[in-house]
């Protein structure tokens, strides 16, 4: 997504936030359940579906595949009916990484699919060799060069696949590829995150056969047909906990409404070791960053159940108002550490050394220009600002956008003064 000179945000920081505030439905469930929403001719609802960049993104592609789509406020109708072409070009597909998805639902609908190269932030390599793997074990052929993948199959068989590694992404092909297959497909060492289990109920409300989502094996029995889909998109996991490392970073303290339940509990542990505090009441998130103090000795990303890579650069924000050394380690991305250069800026001490980051806070950040160059990292930048004495402008802000649907009006309602000088 392209950065341009208006696309910026002025922040002035300094002010612990307070108040309430309700998170989004979940990017990273809405995105495959839209993918699992081609897999029914006929019409299926997402709802509370966040109203942000990738998921326009994707509904552009499913509408270029001949669906039509409509909202009724935050409520996604996805009809697919119609929706047989068979390809994507590569300008749609590399707005996102998600795209990619869509071929095993393309393949277990028509078997045949033709699409660019998916984008997305630029964190790593991201490359998407365990996503072919997946298709070619089921039976697909996979001609992949000159910037596009096309696919064909007979009827996608059932076949047990064990993943050399755990991915998210390749995950949820699989299983989309295998809900409408033939006979019975087992996945081994399968990702376990949240999303995966979303979209399998998802999947299982479309009438799919599925069981053992959030283990590390998922066993689908194909079906003929779905129905469609309804279903509530959850709560955002990883909005949630950049709201609650807000309130860290401010040492501020925040409500939230609506917090995805069991989700966050690596890190809200991490949460507590740096001073900060939490309680859970009657259904809402009740944290307290006043007490936030304590550098971190070491912290690494890990798959689900373990810390997110997603709040690692949200994490780093609030360390790099701590004063002492902490610790990150990033084990899932090869290049998720692009902020640190720009915290520098505002007065933190960031060492970066591959996968390792080095941090040494600074109790009374300054504001600055600063540049998001992805998603999270963008967020991050956010909270350091809110944090720090003075104002700071963020350019890039569309990064931002692309994954948090209200984030500069959610966090203007708990106090924080930000100000949208752009025209996007
Ligand atoms: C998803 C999330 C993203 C999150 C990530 C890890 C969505 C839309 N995005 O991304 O927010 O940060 O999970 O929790 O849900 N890999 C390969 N080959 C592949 C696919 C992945 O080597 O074919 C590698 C990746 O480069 C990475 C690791 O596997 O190092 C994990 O990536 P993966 O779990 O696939 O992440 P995504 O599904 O892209």
């Amino acid at each position: 997504m392209g950065v341009n000179s208006m696309d910026e945000i002025r922040v002035t920081g300094g002010k612990p936030l307070r108040g309430s505030v309700s998170v989004q439905g979940s990017k990273n469930a809405a995105l495959p359940m839209m993918a699992a929403s081609l897999l029914h001719r006929g019409v299926s609802v997402l709802r509370g579906c966040p109203k942000i960049a990738d998921v326009y993104c994707m509904e552009e592609i499913l509408k270029e595949l001949g669906a039509s789509t409509w909202w009724r406020g935050n409520d996604l109708y996805l009809d697919c009916a119609g929706a047989d072409r068979t390809e994507v070009p590569g300008d749609k597909t590399g707005k996102m990484r998600s795209s990619v998805i869509l071929l095993g639902a393309m393949l277990g609908r028509n078997r045949k699919g033709l699409m660019g190269y998916p984008g997305g932030c630029v964190i790593g390599r991201r490359p998407i060799d365990l996503h072919l793997y997946v298709l070619k074990k089921m039976g697909a052929s996979i001609a992949d060069g000159e910037g596009y993948i096309s696919a064909v199959c007979p009827r996608l068989a059932g076949t047990e696949i064990l993943f050399p590694k755990s991915s998210v992404g390749a995950t949820e092909q699989g299983i989309l590829a295998a809900v409408l297959a033939e006979g019975e497909t087992v996945l081994c060492r399968c990702a376990c995150e949240p999303e995966i289990v979303w979209l399998c109920r998802y999947l299982k409300k479309m009438g799919a056969k599925i069981q053992g989502e959030g283990s590390r094996e998922i066993r689908i029995q194909g079906v003929e047909t779905l129905s469609g889909g309804d279903m509530k998109v959850p709560a955002d996991r990883i909005a949630a906990g950049t709201y609650l490392c807000a309130a860290a970073a401010t040492r501020g303290k925040i409500v939230i409404e609506n917090p995805p339940e069991g989700e966050l509990d690596a890190f809200l542990q991490v949460y507590r070791k740096i001073g900060g505090q939490y309680e859970g009441k009657s259904g809402k998130l009740i944290a307290d960053g006043s007490g936030v103090r304590f550098p971190l000795p070491f912290l690494e990303t890990e798959e689900y159940p373990g810390f997110p890579t997603d709040l690692q650069s949200p994490l780093m924000a609030v360390l790099a108002t701590i004063p002492g050394e902490s610790h990150i380690r990033e084990n899932i991305f090869e290049d998720r550490f692009k902020l640190a250069g720009e915290l520098n800026k505002m007065g933190a001490s960031v060492a970066v050394s591959g996968r390792d980051a080095w941090i040494r806070g600074n109790a009374s950040l300054s504001g600055c220009e600063v540049k998001a160059e992805e998603l999270r990292g963008g967020a991050a930048l956010i909270l350091a600002a809110l944090a720090a004495q003075g104002s700071t402008v963020i350019k890039g802000y569309s990064f931002v956008r692309r994954g948090y649907e209200h984030i500069c009006r959610d966090f203007a309602a708990l106090g924080g003064i930000i100000e949208d000088t752009g025209t996007t």
